[in-house]
């Protein structure tokens, strides 16, 4: 029987159509779950399991020929036992990492420069997507798209969101296809749209006015130091959207060169979700 490709994070924003794309060229899924309601389709083998545990990692990666590893913790912490548990058991690792990994300035590269180096230090063929930010980012505005004003920082900032289809159909291909081990892709989508725009789009697919308010930074901070739980994370995040309305945040050609089509642009995003903003 054919080996399975183990799935991590199978029920998340990228996992479920990763198994979704490998389900849909025949390939068995095997995905690492932590939750019994986790609501996967039929045919998925679920392994109970945290992604922090070796024990557990390694059980589900025994046997698999791939694995398609979400880290969303935190904190590097506890990386190299579960990369190496991928190494032993699947040989190859397609790992959703961040923009910042890639960069030149250790300082800057974080967490995910970290995991990144704990996977390509495994012995495991390796290729990292690194993801600018994913279109579901946007779903922090899903109430305030449903009152019609969006109250937030940085309007003119332009990002390069990918849609989470995208990142899954090229992890497919890693996962699948040789040429890809011991490679990094920049994952974006086709442009840079300013936060504003977004708003407007997302009004346009769901059938509302829309519009933007722009929130002073200190408001700003306050609320995104608590959801991420401390200051040094808000102010870094609101420092890097205030770069953004200056230089557009990166847009790269690697989507298209692995699939052989354009990027779904943000607005293919909005129009597939608009029921989650309605
Ligand atoms: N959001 C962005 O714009 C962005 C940008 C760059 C990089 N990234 C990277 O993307 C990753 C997170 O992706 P996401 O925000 O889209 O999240 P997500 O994949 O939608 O959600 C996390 C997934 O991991 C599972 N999970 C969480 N904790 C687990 C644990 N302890 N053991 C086993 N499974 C666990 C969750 O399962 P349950 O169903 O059980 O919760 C869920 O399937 C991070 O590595 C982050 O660095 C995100």
């Amino acid at each position: 029987m054919e080996r399975p490709v183990l799935v991590t994070g199978a029920t998340g924003n990228t996992g479920r159509h990763v198994v979704a794309g490998l389900l849909a060229e025949g390939v068995p899924v095997r995905a690492l779950v932590r939750r019994s309601d986790h609501g996967l389709p039929a045919g998925v083998e679920a392994v109970d399991g945290d992604i922090a545990d070796p024990a557990a990692v390694a059980r589900a990666a025994a046997g698999t020929r791939a694995a398609y590893l979400v880290w969303p913790l935190m904190t590097a912490d506890g990386i190299g036992p579960v990369a190496a548990a991928l190494a032993r058991g699947a040989g190859r690792v397609v790992l959703l990492s961040a923009a910042n990994a890639g960069s030149g300035d250790p300082g800057e590269r974080g967490s995910a420069g970290e995991v990144e180096d704990a996977v390509r230090g495994s012995g495991a063929s390796w290729t990292f997507l690194r993801v600018t930010g994913l279109a579901a980012n946007a779903l922090q505005w899903a109430a305030q798209v449903r009152t019609g004003t969006v109250r937030a920082p940085y309007g003119r900032a332009r990002r390069s969101l990918v849609h989470e289809r995208d990142v899954a159909a090229v992890a497919v291909r890693a996962l699948l296809d040789g040429g890809h081990g011991g490679r990094a892709y920049l994952t974006t989508g086709p442009e840079a749209v300013s936060q504003r725009e977004q708003v407007r789009i997302l009004g346009e697919a769901v059938g509302v006015a829309t519009r933007w308010e722009e929130q002073p930074r200190d408001e700003a901070a306050a609320e995104l130091t608590a959801v991420f739980g401390g200051p040094g994370c808000a102010g870094a995040a609101l420092t890097y959207w205030e770069s953004l309305t200056g230089r557009p945040e990166e847009v790269s050609p690697d989507v298209e060169r692995v699939l052989g089509r354009p990027a779904l642009a943000f607005g293919e995003w909005a129009r597939d979700r608009a029921d989650d903003f309605r």
